[in-house]
């Protein structure tokens, strides 16, 4: 393979993940032509309802020779609930990647854009703009457990939270490591240690030890019934902030919730050791209810291919794209209806594109 030359599995999947990707992979390629970068894109159609329609499963059994070897995973969203139940199509796929490819990340930026009102009142641009980090692999969200004496008055069940060493740590590592490549340096954890008095105050532990490794990281620590109130009400006060399966879980979605609309958040599964591909997807899904219709805001998608493009060591062109996104979205005419916009998807797509192509 050619020096710094990069090579991107593309997945559109189901519904609006077709109609978004094109507009991505559009933005991508200005982007590559704007910042001489040498991009390949290998479309594949499995991940999808019509591949299960063909085939009778979601993914081929070579899936992991693939896609595994390249330097990415640029995806749209998968489910069609109407002709495939969402258990099957997610956990035939999407979330079989993100498994079995150890992406132990969940990032999510969290910005108020110009042009989205905030559910939050008197916030403009520039007020809200930090991460959220959420472990993606154990914590909360384990299969340790179980159920005794069912159906009876007896009836008990167990799950227990499971936290490693290892997974704690390396979550932890990633963290600091965006807040120290951020301006303010600051990283707040999510935590619970006064009533969850044997994990949490864990997981507080390796938060100093690792804050130790990091002397230029300003850190603090909130329980997460406060933590959620203050995103709410002081949401300039944060930068990256971490925090457990769980915890991450509610924070990564009010974080985006408290910015706005669904239809332009982004999200990475991120693998930061690179032993496999990370995935970059819109958080939306397939949106049966608008597919087709050409008006879906690609946002999102194209938000997605940023952070792709950041975590691939492209920092310039992902901050031109962003920008991009945002010059558009200030401009009524070319927004989405969902935003109280008059563009239809590709015109959106095409005016970011255009503000790559002709950014400084
Ligand atoms: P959804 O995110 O697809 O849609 C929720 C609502 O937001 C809908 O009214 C939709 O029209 C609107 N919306 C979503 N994205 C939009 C966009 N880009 N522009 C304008 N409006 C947008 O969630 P829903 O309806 O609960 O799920 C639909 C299917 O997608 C299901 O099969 C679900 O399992 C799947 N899904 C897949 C995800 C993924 O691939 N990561 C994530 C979430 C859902
Ligand atoms: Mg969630």
């Amino acid at each position: 393979r050619r020096a710094n030359a990069l090579k991107i599995a593309v997945i559109a999947g189901d519904g609006i993940g077709k109609e978004v990707m094109p507009e991505g992979l559009r933005v991508l390629r200005a982007a590559a032509e704007r910042f001489g970068l040498d991009i390949t894109f290998d479309e594949f159609p499995f991940s999808s309802w019509d591949y299960y329609e063909q085939h009778g499963r979601m993914l081929p059994v070579d899936w992991k020779d693939q896609i595994g070897g390249h330097d990415a995973i640029y995806f749209g969203a998968v489910g069609w609930p109407e002709k495939i139940a969402d258990h099957v199509s997610l956990w035939g796929s999407l979330l079989l990647f993100r498994r079995e490819f150890d992406q132990y990340v969940n990032l999510r930026p969290v910005r108020l854009m110009p042009g989205v009102p905030s559910p939050l009142a008197g916030r403009k641009p520039g007020d809200i703009d930090f991460y959220v980090v959420r472990e993606n692999t154990e914590g909360e969200y384990s299969s340790i457990g179980g159920r005794m004496f069912e159906g009876t008055e007896r009836e008990v069940v167990v799950q227990e939270t499971v936290m490693s060493r290892v997974g704690v740590d390396r979550i932890l590592r990633f963290a600091f490591e965006l807040a120290r490549r951020t301006p303010k340096k600051h990283l707040t954890s999510a935590t619970k240690s006064n009533g969850i008095a044997i994990t949490m105050p864990y997981w507080d532990e390796r938060v100093e030890a690792m804050a130790k490794h990091y002397p230029d990281v300003k850190w603090d620590k909130y329980h997460i019934d406060i933590l959620t109130a203050h995103f709410v009400l002081n949401p300039q006060r944060f930068n990256v902030v971490v925090a457990s399966n769980l915890f991450g879980d509610i924070l990564s979605d009010l974080g985006p919730a408290c910015t706005g609309t669904i239809g332009i958040a982004p999200s990475g599964n991120i693998n930061p050791a690179g032993d496999f591909p990370s995935l970059f997807e819109p958080v939306h899904g397939s949106a049966p209810d608008i597919a087709g219709q050409g008006i879906a805001n690609p946002v999102g998608q194209i938000w997605a291919g940023a952070m792709m493009l950041d975590h691939l060591g492209h920092a310039q062109a992902a901050a031109a794209i962003v920008r991009a996104i945002e010059e558009v979205l200030a401009q009524k005419p070319l927004r989405t209806r969902d935003l109280g916009g008059l563009a239809d998807t590709e015109t959106c797509g095409a005016a970011i594109a255009d503000a790559v192509a002709r950014s400084a």
